[in-house]
C-alpha cells in the first residue's frame, strides 16, 4: 500500500511538474484564482481561511477552502462557484477533494458538477453526489476532453437538501493536461446526420482502465439522458458505447455528449449535433405540357421543396385514378414524358424527391389530375349480324363496343341504310344508337328491295365504318315503292 502511495505521489509530482494547467487551494479565496461566483444563483459559497476565525465544527478540516452551510438556506436553493474556460484542444483532468458532512448524518444536499459549453444551458450535472461523506476530504476527479475553438466551463454547485442540515465543502482544485488516473477519457464524439424517421446512433469511444462498473450514458443539452444501448471492449484501454435514438424528428434534433460517472469521478466528452435531416417533398404539383391518347408530358415543377436537399434523386410516380397499381420512373430531365397510357383514362402523377442517406426519399407532392386524351377506334365494327328479315324491316345487332374497341368513353354508333326505289328515287339515312343496346330495327322499309345496312362508330378522335350489307327485304304482295311512308 505504501509502495502504491509512493507510486501515486511520484506519479502527481510528475504530473505536478509537466502539466499543472490551473487550479485553486482557496487559500485567499477564489478570486486569485479567477473563480468566479455565479451570478443568476441563489447565493455564494462561503470562503474559510486558515487565518480568519470562523464558527465551523472543530471536527471540519483546518485550512482554507469553499464551504455552504445548509442550515443558512432554504431547501432546494443553489449556489454555482465557476472556473475559467477551458479552450485550447486537449485532455484535461480536473482533481479536486470534496466532502458533505453533517454532525447527525443527515443530509447536507447534494454536490453537482457541471460542465457548461459556449456559454449555453447548464445541462444536466456530469458528476453527482449527494448525502453525508464524513469530515474527511474526499478526492473525484472529472476527465473533460475539450476541442477548440469551444470553450469548456466546470461549474462546481452545491443544493441545500430538505434538512437544511450540515456542510458542502470542496478544496483544493487541480486542472492537470493530463489523462485522468482513474475516469475515461472520451475521444472526439462526431455529429450525426440521418434522415427523419430514422434511427440516429452515437458512437462514444472512451479510454481507460476499468470502466466497467462506471454508469453510462448520453446527455442531451436541454437534460434528457439517454440510457446505454451497448457497451463494447476495444482492448484492455478501450472501450466503445452505443447509444440509439429510435425514429428521430426534428424535435430530435440537439446537442448530445457522453458522460460517465463512478464515485471516483466522470468523464464526459464534446457536445455533438444530432443533425435531422427533412426528405425533400415538391410544395406544387407537376405541370402538364402535352397530352395524347397515349402519353402525357410534364413538367416535375420541383424547384421549390419543403424539406431538405440535396436532391439526388427525382421520381415521377404515376397511376390511373380508378387503378391500384403505382408505377414509379426515375427522372433525370425537368420535364418527362408518360408512355403507354391509355386513351381518355384520369391519372394521377405525383413527384418523389430523394435526398442522400437511409430514408431520404420524402412524401410524394400533390397530385396531377389529368385525362388522357381519346385515341381513334381501334378498328371498323364487325360486319352487322342480321338478327331478322321482314318485309317491312330489318333487326340488326353488333357485338358490344368495349372500351378497347371504342378508345373512348365517349362515342356514337350510328347506322346507315339506303335503297333504291324504282330507277332514280333513293333513300338514305342514318340514325344514331344508343350505345348501350346493340341492336336496332330498321323499320318502314320497301318490301322486296336491296337495302344496304352499314354501322359507323364515331368518336372525337376519328370514325371508323363497317362493310356495308346488303339485305334483300322479304316480299308482302304490295308495290315496292311508292311515296310516302312504308306502314
Ligand atoms: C484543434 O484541433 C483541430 C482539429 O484537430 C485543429 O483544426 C485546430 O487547428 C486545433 N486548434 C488549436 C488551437 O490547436
Ligand atoms: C444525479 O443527477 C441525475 C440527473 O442527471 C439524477 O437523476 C440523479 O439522481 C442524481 N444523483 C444523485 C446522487 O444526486
Ligand atoms: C429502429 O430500431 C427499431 C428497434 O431497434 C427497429 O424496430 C426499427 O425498424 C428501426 N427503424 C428504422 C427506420 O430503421
Ligand atoms: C376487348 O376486351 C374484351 C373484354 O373486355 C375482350 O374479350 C376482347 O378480346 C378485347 N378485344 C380486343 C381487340 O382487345
Ligand atoms: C325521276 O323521277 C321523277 C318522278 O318521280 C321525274 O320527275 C324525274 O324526271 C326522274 N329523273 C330521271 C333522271 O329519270
Ligand atoms: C338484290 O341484289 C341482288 C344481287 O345484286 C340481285 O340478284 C337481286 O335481284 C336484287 N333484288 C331486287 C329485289 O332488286
Ligand atoms: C354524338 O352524337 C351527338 C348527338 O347526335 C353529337 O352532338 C356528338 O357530337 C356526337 N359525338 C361524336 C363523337 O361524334
Amino acid at each position: 500500500y505504501i509502495g502504491q502511495m509512493a507510486t501515486a505521489l511520484a506519479f502527481t509530482l510528475l504530473t505536478l511538474k509537466f502539466s499543472l494547467l490551473g487550479g485553486c487551494t482557496f487559500d485567499d479565496g477564489p478570486g486569485p484564482c479567477d473563480y468566479h461566483q455565479d451570478l443568476y444563483d441563489d447565493f455564494d459559497w462561503v470562503h474559510v481561511s486558515a487565518q480568519e476565525p470562523h464558527y465551523l465544527p472543530p471536527e471540519l478540516p483546518q485550512g482554507s477552502y469553499m464551504i455552504v452551510i445548509s442550515s443558512d438556506h432554504d431547501p432546494g436553493e443553489k449556489t454555482r462557484l465557476q472556473l475559467p474556460a477551458m479552450k485550447e484542444n486537449d485532455t484535461h483532468c480536473i482533481d479536486f477533494s470534496y466532502l458533505l458532512y453533517s454532525k447527525n448524518g443527515a443530509n447536507p444536499g447534494t454536490l453537482n458538477i457541471l460542465v457548461r459549453v459556449n456559454k449555453g444551458p447548464l445541462a444536466n450535472p456530469i458528476w453527482n453526489i449527494t448525502g453525508c461523506t464524513g469530515k474527511d476530504w474526499l478526492r473525484a476527479e472529472l476527465a473533460v476532453s475539450t476541442f477548440w475553438p469551444n470553450e469548456y466551463q466546470v461549474i462546481f454547485e452545491a443544493e441545500v437538501s430538505d434538512g437544511r442540515n450540515g456542510y458542502i465543502a470542496i478544496d483544493d482544485i487541480q486542472v492537470l493536461s493530463y489523462p485522468c488516473d482513474k475516469s475515461p477519457h472520451f475521444l472526439r464524439l462526431g455529429d450525426v446526420e440521418v434522415n427523419a424517421g430514422q434511427n440516429a446512433t452515437f458512437q462514444c469511444i472512451a479510454t481507460g482502465r476499468d470502466a466497467v462498473n462506471n454508469k453510462l450514458w448520453l446527455q442531451r443539452r436541454n437534460g434528457e439522458d439517454i440510457p446505454v444501448a451497448q457497451t463494447k471492449n476495444i482492448n484492455h484501454r478501450r472501450f466503445a458505447a452505443t447509444f440509439k435514438l429510435q425514429e428521430v424528428t426534428k424535435t430530435d434534433q440537439d446537442l448530445y455528449r457522453c458522460v460517465t460517472q463512478s464515485e471516483r469521478g466522470s468523464g464526459v466528452s464534446n457536445f455533438a449535433q444530432l443533425i435531422v435531416r427533412e426528405p425533400p417533398r415538391p410544395i406544387a404539383p407537376p405541370q402538364l405540357l402535352g397530352v395524347g391518347p397515349t402519353y402525357l408530358l410534364i413538367q416535375l415543377n420541383a424547384n421549390s421543396i419543403i424539406g431538405d436537399g440535396p436532391i439526388i434523386l427525382k421520381e415521377v410516380e404515376y397511376r390511373m385514378t380508378s387503378g391500384t397499381w403505382t408505377e414509379t420512373h426515375a427522372v433525370n430531365a425537368p420535364t418527362y414524358k408518360l408512355w403507354h397510357l391509355d386513351p381518355d383514362t384520369e391519372y394521377e402523377i405525383r413527384v418523389l424527391l430523394t435526398r442522400p442517406g437511409e430514408g431520404g426519399t420524402g412524401q410524394p407532392g400533390p397530385p396531377l389530375i389529368t385525362r388522357t386524351k381519346c385515341a381513334e377506334p381501334m378498328r371498323t365494327p364487325k360486319t352487322l349480324k342480321i338478327a331478322e328479315i321482314q318485309a317491312r324491316h330489318i333487326a340488326v345487332d353488333w357485338e358490344s363496343l368495349g372500351y378497347n374497341i371504342t378508345r373512348c368513353h365517349t362515342f356514337n354508333v350510328t347506322i346507315c341504310y339506303h335503297y333504291f326505289c324504282g330507277h332514280n328515287e333513293s333513300k338514305a339515312d342514318c340514325l344514331d344508337m344508343d350505345p348501350k343496346a346493340p341492336q336496332h330495327v330498321v323499320d318502314h322499309l320497301p318490301p322486296y328491295t336491296n337495302v344496304s345496312l352499314k354501322m359507323i362508330l364515331t368518336n372525337p378522335e376519328g370514325r371508323k365504318e363497317s362493310e356495308e350489307t346488303i339485305i334483300q327485304t322479304d316480299e308482302d304482295g304490295m308495290p315496292k315503292c311508292y311515296y310516302g311512308n312504308y306502314v
